[in-house]
Protein backbone atom coordinates (compact mmCIF):
# COMPACT_ATOMS: atom_id res chain seq x y z
CA UNK A 1 0.00 0.00 0.00
CA UNK A 2 1.29 3.26 -1.51
CA UNK A 3 0.08 6.75 -2.17
CA UNK A 4 2.56 6.40 -4.92
CA UNK A 5 -0.82 6.82 -7.40
CA UNK A 6 -1.38 3.02 -8.01
CA UNK A 7 -4.52 3.09 -5.78
CA UNK A 8 -6.28 5.96 -4.96
CA UNK A 9 -7.26 6.70 -0.99
CA UNK A 10 -10.42 5.96 -0.03
CA UNK A 11 -9.76 8.58 2.62
CA UNK A 12 -7.39 11.38 3.03
CA UNK A 13 -7.52 13.99 6.24
CA UNK A 14 -5.34 16.86 5.75
CA UNK A 15 -4.61 19.05 8.55
CA UNK A 16 -7.28 18.21 11.42
CA UNK A 17 -7.66 20.35 14.14
CA UNK A 18 -10.01 20.00 17.16
CA UNK A 19 -9.87 21.59 20.49
CA UNK A 20 -12.43 20.93 23.71
CA UNK A 21 -12.11 23.93 26.07
CA UNK A 22 -8.34 23.48 27.65
CA UNK A 23 -6.96 20.75 25.51
CA UNK A 24 -5.54 20.24 22.40
CA UNK A 25 -7.47 17.12 21.50
CA UNK A 26 -6.11 16.68 17.45
CA UNK A 27 -3.33 18.67 16.43
CA UNK A 28 -3.13 19.02 12.32
CA UNK A 29 -3.28 15.68 11.86
CA UNK A 30 -3.02 14.44 7.68
CA UNK A 31 -3.32 10.69 6.83
CA UNK A 32 -5.00 8.50 4.10
CA UNK A 33 -6.39 5.23 4.00
CA UNK A 34 -6.53 2.61 0.79
CA UNK A 35 -9.19 0.60 -0.41
CA UNK A 36 -9.11 -2.70 1.40
CA UNK A 37 -6.78 -1.55 3.72
CA UNK A 38 -7.06 -1.98 7.86
CA UNK A 39 -4.87 0.81 9.16
CA UNK A 40 -4.93 1.09 13.11
CA UNK A 41 -4.70 4.17 15.27
CA UNK A 42 -2.58 4.05 18.68
CA UNK A 43 -1.77 5.60 21.72
CA UNK A 44 -2.17 6.27 25.13
CA UNK A 45 -5.20 7.08 27.30
CA UNK A 46 -6.83 10.53 25.87
CA UNK A 47 -4.54 10.71 23.19
CA UNK A 48 -7.41 11.44 21.07
CA UNK A 49 -8.15 8.36 18.76
CA UNK A 50 -12.00 8.62 19.75
CA UNK A 51 -12.12 12.60 18.79
CA UNK A 52 -10.24 11.78 15.49
CA UNK A 53 -12.69 9.17 14.39
CA UNK A 54 -15.79 11.09 15.50
CA UNK A 55 -14.39 14.09 13.37
CA UNK A 56 -14.45 11.49 10.56
CA UNK A 57 -18.07 10.03 11.36
CA UNK A 58 -19.54 14.27 12.03
CA UNK A 59 -20.42 13.37 15.66
CA UNK A 60 -17.92 16.31 15.69
CA UNK A 61 -17.14 19.04 13.37
CA UNK A 62 -12.83 20.15 13.09
CA UNK A 63 -11.85 23.36 13.72
CA UNK A 64 -10.01 23.23 10.89
CA UNK A 65 -8.38 20.91 8.38
CA UNK A 66 -9.85 19.03 4.77
CA UNK A 67 -11.59 15.24 4.59
CA UNK A 68 -11.57 13.94 1.24
CA UNK A 69 -13.79 10.63 0.31
CA UNK A 70 -13.05 8.79 -2.65
CA UNK A 71 -11.53 12.30 -4.18
CA UNK A 72 -14.38 14.15 -3.01
CA UNK A 73 -14.00 16.87 -0.29
CA UNK A 74 -16.44 15.99 2.72
CA UNK A 75 -18.28 17.94 5.65
CA UNK A 76 -20.50 15.97 7.73
CA UNK A 77 -23.43 17.50 9.79
CA UNK A 78 -24.08 14.22 11.52
CA UNK A 79 -23.09 10.50 11.61
CA UNK A 80 -26.22 10.13 9.60
CA UNK A 81 -24.93 12.26 7.08
CA UNK A 82 -21.70 10.69 7.20
CA UNK A 83 -23.54 6.83 7.11
CA UNK A 84 -25.50 7.83 4.05
CA UNK A 85 -22.22 8.92 2.42
CA UNK A 86 -20.37 5.80 3.47
CA UNK A 87 -18.72 6.31 6.55
CA UNK A 88 -19.64 4.23 9.26
CA UNK A 89 -18.53 3.85 13.34
CA UNK A 90 -18.87 1.80 16.31
CA UNK A 91 -18.56 3.24 19.14
CA UNK A 92 -16.64 2.15 22.45
CA UNK A 93 -20.06 2.66 24.45
CA UNK A 94 -22.63 0.87 22.18
CA UNK A 95 -26.33 2.37 20.61
CA UNK A 96 -28.72 -0.47 20.24
CA UNK A 97 -31.94 -0.37 21.42
CA UNK A 98 -32.13 -3.23 24.38
CA UNK A 99 -35.59 -4.59 24.38
CA UNK A 100 -35.50 -4.57 20.19
CA UNK A 101 -34.77 -7.58 17.96
CA UNK A 102 -31.19 -7.80 16.34
CA UNK A 103 -33.55 -7.43 12.75
CA UNK A 104 -35.19 -4.26 14.15
CA UNK A 105 -31.98 -2.44 15.62
CA UNK A 106 -30.33 -2.84 12.45
CA UNK A 107 -33.08 -1.61 10.31
CA UNK A 108 -34.50 0.90 12.20
CA UNK A 109 -33.98 4.34 11.08
CA UNK A 110 -32.70 3.37 7.93
CA UNK A 111 -35.89 3.09 5.40
CA UNK A 112 -37.72 6.35 4.63
CA UNK A 113 -40.30 8.31 6.02
CA UNK A 114 -43.80 6.87 5.40
CA UNK A 115 -42.67 3.62 3.37
CA UNK A 116 -43.62 0.09 5.54
CA UNK A 117 -40.40 -1.49 6.71
CA UNK A 118 -40.09 -5.22 4.74
CA UNK A 119 -38.78 -7.16 7.09
CA UNK A 120 -38.70 -9.98 4.66
CA UNK A 121 -36.34 -8.55 2.01
CA UNK A 122 -34.30 -6.87 4.96
CA UNK A 123 -33.80 -10.49 6.48
CA UNK A 124 -32.77 -11.80 3.18
CA UNK A 125 -30.43 -8.77 2.76
CA UNK A 126 -29.20 -9.47 6.48
CA UNK A 127 -28.65 -12.86 5.72
CA UNK A 128 -26.47 -12.72 2.74
CA UNK A 129 -24.18 -10.31 4.47
CA UNK A 130 -23.83 -12.22 7.39
CA UNK A 131 -22.68 -15.43 4.73
CA UNK A 132 -20.48 -13.31 2.89
CA UNK A 133 -18.25 -11.67 6.04
CA UNK A 134 -18.77 -15.48 7.42
CA UNK A 135 -20.86 -13.67 11.00
CA UNK A 136 -23.16 -15.74 12.51
CA UNK A 137 -26.02 -14.43 14.44
CA UNK A 138 -29.58 -15.10 15.45
CA UNK A 139 -31.96 -12.18 13.54
CA UNK A 140 -34.97 -13.04 15.55
CA UNK A 141 -33.11 -12.93 19.40
CA UNK A 142 -33.65 -9.75 21.50
CA UNK A 143 -30.60 -7.06 21.66
CA UNK A 144 -30.57 -7.61 25.56
CA UNK A 145 -30.09 -11.42 25.94
CA UNK A 146 -27.72 -11.58 23.28
CA UNK A 147 -23.37 -11.43 24.95
CA UNK A 148 -21.97 -7.85 23.84
CA UNK A 149 -19.28 -9.85 21.42
CA UNK A 150 -23.09 -10.54 19.44
CA UNK A 151 -24.29 -6.95 20.13
CA UNK A 152 -21.16 -5.75 18.40
CA UNK A 153 -22.08 -7.79 15.40
CA UNK A 154 -25.57 -5.77 15.80
CA UNK A 155 -23.51 -2.39 15.12
CA UNK A 156 -21.34 -3.51 12.62
CA UNK A 157 -24.00 -4.52 10.02
CA UNK A 158 -25.71 -1.71 10.92
CA UNK A 159 -23.23 -0.06 9.08
CA UNK A 160 -22.83 -2.74 6.72
CA UNK A 161 -26.88 -2.86 5.98
CA UNK A 162 -27.38 0.95 4.50
CA UNK A 163 -23.64 -0.06 2.11
CA UNK A 164 -20.74 1.94 4.40
CA UNK A 165 -17.70 1.10 2.49
CA UNK A 166 -15.64 2.72 5.09
CA UNK A 167 -15.66 1.52 8.76
CA UNK A 168 -14.55 2.81 11.69
CA UNK A 169 -13.95 0.98 15.00
CA UNK A 170 -13.33 2.18 18.31
CA UNK A 171 -11.73 -0.60 20.48
CA UNK A 172 -13.81 -3.29 19.46
CA UNK A 173 -12.01 -6.02 21.33
CA UNK A 174 -12.34 -4.79 24.10
CA UNK A 175 -15.72 -6.85 24.83
CA UNK A 176 -14.55 -9.74 23.31
CA UNK A 177 -13.09 -13.26 24.85
CA UNK A 178 -9.84 -14.50 23.69
CA UNK A 179 -11.49 -16.82 21.34
CA UNK A 180 -14.10 -14.44 19.73
CA UNK A 181 -11.17 -12.11 18.69
CA UNK A 182 -9.77 -14.41 16.48
CA UNK A 183 -13.24 -15.41 14.99
CA UNK A 184 -13.85 -11.07 14.21
CA UNK A 185 -10.37 -10.67 13.01
CA UNK A 186 -11.01 -13.42 10.57
CA UNK A 187 -14.27 -11.40 9.27
CA UNK A 188 -12.65 -8.10 9.46
CA UNK A 189 -9.89 -9.71 6.77
CA UNK A 190 -12.62 -11.11 4.72
CA UNK A 191 -14.45 -7.69 4.74
CA UNK A 192 -11.00 -5.97 3.36
CA UNK A 193 -10.76 -8.21 0.72
CA UNK A 194 -14.22 -7.50 -0.56
CA UNK A 195 -13.17 -3.91 -0.89
CA UNK A 196 -13.86 -2.10 2.26
CA UNK A 197 -11.71 -0.57 4.73
CA UNK A 198 -11.06 0.03 7.95
CA UNK A 199 -9.73 2.46 10.81
CA UNK A 200 -9.63 0.08 14.21
CA UNK A 201 -8.43 1.87 17.32
CA UNK A 202 -7.21 -0.46 19.98
CA UNK A 203 -4.75 -0.75 22.68
CA UNK A 204 -3.88 -4.13 22.41
CA UNK A 205 -0.44 -4.19 20.29
CA UNK A 206 -0.43 -8.29 19.15
CA UNK A 207 -3.70 -6.93 17.61
CA UNK A 208 -1.82 -4.57 15.62
CA UNK A 209 1.12 -6.52 14.89
CA UNK A 210 -1.66 -9.30 13.79
CA UNK A 211 -4.59 -7.46 11.79
CA UNK A 212 -3.18 -4.35 10.24
CA UNK A 213 -1.53 -3.33 7.21
CA UNK A 214 -0.54 0.25 8.59
CA UNK A 215 -0.28 2.00 11.86
CA UNK A 216 -0.69 5.56 12.81
CA UNK A 217 0.48 6.54 16.44
CA UNK A 218 -0.91 9.23 18.41
CA UNK A 219 0.24 11.00 21.54
CA UNK A 220 -1.17 13.86 23.35
CA UNK A 221 -3.02 15.09 19.97
CA UNK A 222 0.13 15.03 17.97
CA UNK A 223 0.59 12.58 14.98
CA UNK A 224 4.27 10.71 15.81
CA UNK A 225 4.38 8.76 12.95
CA UNK A 226 2.42 6.61 10.30
CA UNK A 227 4.43 2.89 9.41
CA UNK A 228 4.03 -0.16 7.76
CA UNK A 229 3.20 -2.52 10.50
CA UNK A 230 5.75 -5.17 8.71
CA UNK A 231 8.32 -3.14 9.91
CA UNK A 232 7.69 -2.52 13.51
CA UNK A 233 8.28 -4.91 16.37
CA UNK A 234 5.61 -5.04 19.50
CA UNK A 235 8.69 -2.39 21.64
CA UNK A 236 8.89 -0.18 18.84
CA UNK A 237 5.19 0.75 18.50
CA UNK A 238 5.28 0.62 22.43
CA UNK A 239 7.64 3.14 22.57
CA UNK A 240 6.38 5.11 20.01
CA UNK A 241 3.43 4.81 22.36
CA UNK A 242 4.44 6.19 25.33
CA UNK A 243 7.36 7.81 24.31
CA UNK A 244 9.60 5.78 26.66
CA UNK A 245 10.71 1.75 26.75
CA UNK A 246 7.81 -0.79 28.40
CA UNK A 247 8.88 -3.61 30.18
CA UNK A 248 6.43 -6.53 29.54
CA UNK A 249 7.78 -8.32 32.28
CA UNK A 250 6.56 -8.13 35.79
CA UNK A 251 9.03 -9.03 39.03
CA UNK A 252 6.68 -10.70 41.60
CA UNK A 253 8.26 -10.78 45.04
CA UNK A 254 7.21 -14.02 47.13
CA UNK A 255 4.91 -12.66 49.83
CA UNK A 256 3.41 -15.26 52.91
CA UNK A 257 -0.26 -15.38 52.64
CA UNK A 258 -2.06 -14.47 55.81
CA UNK A 259 -5.55 -15.24 57.45
CA UNK A 260 -8.01 -15.64 54.98
CA UNK A 261 -9.93 -12.28 54.15
CA UNK A 262 -12.69 -13.93 51.69
CA UNK A 263 -14.65 -17.45 52.13
CA UNK A 264 -17.19 -18.95 50.15
CA UNK A 265 -18.65 -21.88 51.30
CA UNK A 266 -21.25 -24.01 48.88
CA UNK A 267 -22.75 -20.74 47.32
CA UNK A 268 -25.53 -21.70 45.46
CA UNK A 269 -27.30 -18.84 43.26
CA UNK A 270 -30.50 -18.72 41.43
CA UNK A 271 -30.31 -16.81 37.88
CA UNK A 272 -32.44 -16.86 34.70
CA UNK A 273 -29.46 -18.23 32.79
CA UNK A 274 -28.16 -21.23 34.42
CA UNK A 275 -25.09 -21.30 33.26
CA UNK A 276 -24.05 -18.44 35.25
CA UNK A 277 -25.36 -19.09 38.74
CA UNK A 278 -23.13 -20.57 41.12
CA UNK A 279 -24.02 -24.03 42.42
CA UNK A 280 -21.98 -24.82 45.76
CA UNK A 281 -18.83 -22.90 44.71
CA UNK A 282 -16.69 -22.88 47.52
CA UNK A 283 -13.12 -20.47 47.37
CA UNK A 284 -11.02 -18.78 49.52
CA UNK A 285 -8.46 -15.65 49.81
CA UNK A 286 -5.96 -15.06 51.73
CA UNK A 287 -4.13 -12.15 52.75
CA UNK A 288 -1.75 -11.03 50.44
CA UNK A 289 -2.88 -13.50 47.65
CA UNK A 290 -4.13 -12.74 44.03
CA UNK A 291 -6.31 -15.36 43.02
CA UNK A 292 -7.03 -15.31 39.34
CA UNK A 293 -10.55 -16.44 38.15
CA UNK A 294 -10.02 -17.76 34.91
CA UNK A 295 -13.00 -18.80 32.54
CA UNK A 296 -15.16 -17.75 29.68
CA UNK A 297 -17.72 -15.03 30.42
CA UNK A 298 -21.00 -15.91 31.22
CA UNK A 299 -19.75 -18.95 33.35
CA UNK A 300 -20.61 -17.71 36.29
CA UNK A 301 -17.70 -14.61 37.06
CA UNK A 302 -20.78 -12.23 37.05
CA UNK A 303 -22.54 -13.94 39.90
CA UNK A 304 -19.61 -14.39 42.10
CA UNK A 305 -18.98 -10.49 41.47
CA UNK A 306 -22.80 -9.85 42.55
CA UNK A 307 -22.46 -11.80 45.94
CA UNK A 308 -19.15 -10.36 46.99
CA UNK A 309 -20.63 -7.04 46.36
CA UNK A 310 -23.71 -7.79 48.26
CA UNK A 311 -25.98 -6.95 45.26
CA UNK A 312 -26.94 -10.41 44.70
CA UNK A 313 -29.05 -12.90 46.28
CA UNK A 314 -27.36 -16.42 48.09
CA UNK A 315 -30.40 -19.14 48.22
CA UNK A 316 -27.48 -21.27 50.43
CA UNK A 317 -24.26 -21.12 51.43
CA UNK A 318 -22.31 -18.17 53.55
CA UNK A 319 -19.80 -15.54 52.42
CA UNK A 320 -17.19 -14.67 55.17
CA UNK A 321 -15.22 -11.44 55.19
CA UNK A 322 -11.91 -11.33 57.14
CA UNK A 323 -13.80 -14.82 59.15
CA UNK A 324 -17.33 -12.53 59.29
CA UNK A 325 -20.40 -13.84 58.17
CA UNK A 326 -21.53 -11.15 55.61
CA UNK A 327 -23.95 -13.62 54.17
CA UNK A 328 -26.58 -10.77 54.15
CA UNK A 329 -24.63 -7.24 54.89
CA UNK A 330 -25.60 -4.83 52.70
CA UNK A 331 -23.40 -3.41 49.79
CA UNK A 332 -21.84 -0.01 52.45
CA UNK A 333 -21.64 -2.60 55.55
CA UNK A 334 -19.24 -4.75 53.04
CA UNK A 335 -17.07 -1.54 51.98
CA UNK A 336 -17.02 -0.08 55.45
CA UNK A 337 -15.20 -3.32 56.58
CA UNK A 338 -12.67 -3.07 53.99
CA UNK A 339 -14.10 -4.09 50.48
CA UNK A 340 -13.33 -2.38 47.28
CA UNK A 341 -14.76 -3.00 43.98
CA UNK A 342 -13.82 -2.37 40.29
CA UNK A 343 -16.75 -3.08 38.24
CA UNK A 344 -16.84 -4.33 35.01
CA UNK A 345 -19.24 -1.93 33.50
CA UNK A 346 -17.50 1.37 34.74
CA UNK A 347 -19.86 3.62 33.28
CA UNK A 348 -23.48 2.14 35.14
CA UNK A 349 -21.75 0.49 38.22
CA UNK A 350 -18.68 2.92 38.82
CA UNK A 351 -19.27 6.22 38.15
CA UNK A 352 -21.61 9.21 38.43
CA UNK A 353 -21.20 10.40 35.03
CA UNK A 354 -22.25 13.90 35.07
CA UNK A 355 -20.21 14.78 38.40
CA UNK A 356 -17.09 16.11 38.32
CA UNK A 357 -13.98 13.90 38.44
CA UNK A 358 -13.29 15.27 41.96
CA UNK A 359 -17.10 13.84 43.41
CA UNK A 360 -16.22 10.59 41.49
CA UNK A 361 -12.58 10.52 43.49
CA UNK A 362 -15.04 10.16 47.10
CA UNK A 363 -17.76 8.17 46.19
CA UNK A 364 -18.34 5.35 48.95
CA UNK A 365 -15.16 7.21 50.48
CA UNK A 366 -17.43 10.27 51.43
CA UNK A 367 -17.33 9.10 55.41
CA UNK A 368 -13.57 8.75 55.66
CA UNK A 369 -12.50 11.48 58.15
CA UNK A 370 -9.78 13.13 56.03
CA UNK A 371 -12.45 14.12 53.63
CA UNK A 372 -14.68 15.41 57.06
CA UNK A 373 -15.06 19.02 58.50
CA UNK A 374 -17.41 18.68 61.17
CA UNK A 375 -20.69 17.64 59.51
CA UNK A 376 -19.68 18.71 56.23
CA UNK A 377 -16.99 17.66 53.47
CA UNK A 378 -13.51 19.24 53.44
CA UNK A 379 -13.25 20.53 49.36
CA UNK A 380 -9.96 21.40 50.04
CA UNK A 381 -8.79 18.32 51.33
CA UNK A 382 -10.76 17.02 49.22
CA UNK A 383 -9.19 18.76 45.90
CA UNK A 384 -5.72 18.29 46.94
CA UNK A 385 -6.44 14.67 47.23
CA UNK A 386 -8.05 14.60 43.80
CA UNK A 387 -4.84 16.63 42.59
CA UNK A 388 -2.76 13.95 43.98
CA UNK A 389 -4.79 11.10 42.22
CA UNK A 390 -4.63 12.71 38.70
CA UNK A 391 -1.03 13.02 39.20
CA UNK A 392 -0.17 9.76 40.21
CA UNK A 393 -2.36 7.80 37.56
CA UNK A 394 -1.52 10.76 34.59
CA UNK A 395 -5.29 10.80 34.15
CA UNK A 396 -5.63 13.40 31.40
CA UNK A 397 -7.87 16.06 32.92
CA UNK A 398 -7.95 19.72 32.92
CA UNK A 399 -8.71 20.30 36.69
CA UNK A 400 -10.95 18.05 39.62
CA UNK A 401 -13.88 19.97 38.61
CA UNK A 402 -14.00 18.71 34.72
CA UNK A 403 -17.32 16.44 34.37
CA UNK A 404 -16.31 12.65 34.20
CA UNK A 405 -18.46 12.29 31.10
CA UNK A 406 -15.54 14.61 29.03
CA UNK A 407 -12.84 11.74 30.15
CA UNK A 408 -11.77 9.21 27.51
CA UNK A 409 -12.49 5.98 27.76
CA UNK A 410 -9.65 4.57 29.35
CA UNK A 411 -9.23 7.62 32.01
CA UNK A 412 -12.84 6.83 33.09
CA UNK A 413 -11.33 3.53 34.06
CA UNK A 414 -8.52 5.53 35.89
CA UNK A 415 -10.61 7.33 38.19
CA UNK A 416 -12.12 4.31 39.56
CA UNK A 417 -9.16 2.75 39.94
CA UNK A 418 -7.39 5.38 41.51
CA UNK A 419 -10.10 5.47 43.80
CA UNK A 420 -10.14 1.55 44.80
CA UNK A 421 -6.62 1.83 44.87
CA UNK A 422 -6.57 4.58 47.93
CA UNK A 423 -8.62 3.00 50.67
CA UNK A 424 -6.01 0.04 51.47
CA UNK A 425 -8.99 -2.08 51.27
CA UNK A 426 -8.88 -5.71 53.18
CA UNK A 427 -10.14 -7.78 49.46
CA UNK A 428 -10.13 -5.98 46.29
CA UNK A 429 -12.18 -7.59 43.47
CA UNK A 430 -11.06 -6.14 40.24
CA UNK A 431 -13.09 -7.13 37.07
CA UNK A 432 -11.48 -6.90 34.25
CA UNK A 433 -9.24 -4.02 35.85
CA UNK A 434 -7.11 -3.35 32.63
CA UNK A 435 -9.99 -3.41 30.19
CA UNK A 436 -9.40 -0.44 27.94
CA UNK A 437 -6.50 1.18 29.07
CA UNK A 438 -2.99 1.88 26.98
CA UNK A 439 0.35 -0.56 27.83
CA UNK A 440 2.02 2.15 29.97
CA UNK A 441 -1.47 2.43 32.21
CA UNK A 442 -1.39 -1.56 32.75
CA UNK A 443 1.77 -1.59 33.60
CA UNK A 444 1.22 1.21 36.04
CA UNK A 445 -1.86 -0.83 37.30
CA UNK A 446 -0.02 -4.57 37.67
CA UNK A 447 2.47 -2.66 39.63
CA UNK A 448 0.03 -0.79 41.99
CA UNK A 449 -2.32 -4.57 42.31
CA UNK A 450 1.37 -5.92 43.39
CA UNK A 451 1.47 -3.48 45.51
CA UNK A 452 -1.38 -4.15 47.45
CA UNK A 453 -0.93 -8.08 47.60
CA UNK A 454 2.32 -6.74 49.62
CA UNK A 455 0.74 -4.55 51.77
CA UNK A 456 -1.68 -7.67 52.67
CA UNK A 457 -4.85 -6.87 50.65
CA UNK A 458 -6.64 -10.29 49.46
CA UNK A 459 -7.29 -10.01 45.35
CA UNK A 460 -9.60 -11.50 43.48
CA UNK A 461 -8.80 -10.70 39.72
CA UNK A 462 -11.22 -11.81 37.07
CA UNK A 463 -9.68 -11.26 33.93
CA UNK A 464 -10.22 -12.54 30.36
CA UNK A 465 -6.87 -11.73 29.32
CA UNK A 466 -5.32 -15.01 30.56
CA UNK A 467 -1.31 -13.27 30.46
CA UNK A 468 -2.55 -10.66 32.87
CA UNK A 469 -3.61 -13.83 35.04
CA UNK A 470 -0.51 -15.83 34.58
CA UNK A 471 1.48 -12.56 35.77
CA UNK A 472 -0.27 -11.50 38.54
CA UNK A 473 -2.29 -14.39 39.94
CA UNK A 474 -0.53 -16.79 42.42
CA UNK A 475 -3.40 -19.39 42.42
CA UNK A 476 -5.89 -19.93 39.64
CA UNK A 477 -9.07 -20.76 39.96
CA UNK A 478 -10.83 -21.78 36.65
CA UNK A 479 -14.78 -21.65 36.75
CA UNK A 480 -17.54 -23.41 34.12
CA UNK A 481 -21.19 -23.38 34.31
CA UNK A 482 -20.52 -22.05 38.16
CA UNK A 483 -18.72 -24.76 39.50
CA UNK A 484 -14.72 -23.86 40.19
CA UNK A 485 -13.10 -26.57 37.83
CA UNK A 486 -9.67 -26.55 38.95
CA UNK A 487 -7.15 -24.95 41.23
CA UNK A 488 -3.32 -24.38 40.22
CA UNK A 489 -0.44 -23.03 41.81
CA UNK A 490 0.03 -20.10 39.45
CA UNK A 491 3.87 -21.47 39.40
CA UNK A 492 2.94 -25.21 38.24
CA UNK A 493 -0.31 -24.29 36.31
CA UNK A 494 -0.40 -25.63 32.82
CA UNK A 495 -2.11 -23.46 30.25
CA UNK A 496 -3.81 -25.92 27.87
CA UNK A 497 -4.94 -28.29 31.24
CA UNK A 498 -6.70 -24.58 31.89
CA UNK A 499 -7.89 -23.66 28.99
CA UNK A 500 -9.54 -27.19 28.61
CA UNK A 501 -11.05 -26.53 31.77
CA UNK A 502 -12.24 -23.33 30.94
CA UNK A 503 -14.07 -25.33 27.99
CA UNK A 504 -15.53 -27.91 30.37
CA UNK A 505 -13.14 -30.71 29.34
CA UNK A 506 -11.57 -32.94 32.07
CA UNK A 507 -11.83 -31.66 35.89
N1 LIG B 1 -16.67 16.35 24.99
C1 LIG B 1 -15.47 16.65 25.50
N2 LIG B 1 -15.28 17.77 26.24
C2 LIG B 1 -14.06 18.07 26.75
N3 LIG B 1 -12.96 17.33 26.58
C3 LIG B 1 -13.08 16.21 25.85
C4 LIG B 1 -14.34 15.80 25.28
N4 LIG B 1 -14.14 14.64 24.62
C5 LIG B 1 -12.84 14.33 24.76
N5 LIG B 1 -12.20 15.28 25.50
C6 LIG B 1 -10.78 15.29 25.84
O1 LIG B 1 -10.01 15.15 24.65
C7 LIG B 1 -8.85 14.33 24.89
C8 LIG B 1 -8.84 13.17 23.90
O2 LIG B 1 -9.89 12.28 24.23
P1 LIG B 1 -10.21 10.97 23.37
O3 LIG B 1 -11.50 10.43 23.91
O4 LIG B 1 -10.15 11.31 21.93
O5 LIG B 1 -8.99 10.02 23.76
P2 LIG B 1 -8.67 8.51 23.31
O6 LIG B 1 -7.37 8.52 22.61
O7 LIG B 1 -9.84 7.93 22.62
O8 LIG B 1 -8.44 7.79 24.73
P3 LIG B 1 -8.88 6.31 25.30
O9 LIG B 1 -7.84 5.35 24.87
O10 LIG B 1 -8.79 6.50 26.80
O11 LIG B 1 -10.26 6.03 24.83
C9 LIG B 1 -8.93 13.89 26.36
O12 LIG B 1 -8.12 14.77 27.10
C10 LIG B 1 -10.39 14.09 26.71
O13 LIG B 1 -10.57 14.38 28.08
MG1 LIG C 1 -11.23 6.43 23.12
Amino acid sequence: MSDTGAVSPVIRIEKLTKHFPGVLANDSISLFIDPGEIHCLLGENGAGKTTFAECLNGTYRPDSGRVFYKGERVEFSSPRDAISRGIGMVHQHFELVPPMTVIENIIVGTESKGIRLNLDSASKKINRLCETYGIELDLGAVVSRLPVGKQQWVEILKTLYVGVEFLILDEPTAVLTPQEIENFFRVLRKMVTQGLSILLITHKLNEVMDVSHRVTVLRKGKLIATVNTDAMTRQELARKMVGRDVVFLLEKEAVEPGSPVLEFINVVTETINRREALQGLSLMIKQGEILGLAGVAGNGQGQIFDVITGVGDVQSGEVLLNGEDVTDSTPWMRISKGLAIIPEDRIHDGLLMSFPVRENFILGNHKRRIFRKGPFLDFKEIDAFSRQKIDEFSIAVNSPMQKVKTLSGGNLQKVILAREFSQNPKLLIANQPTRGLDVGAIEYVHHRLLDLRKSGTGILLISEELDEIFQLADTIAVIFRGQIRGLFDTDNADIEKIGLLMAGVGA
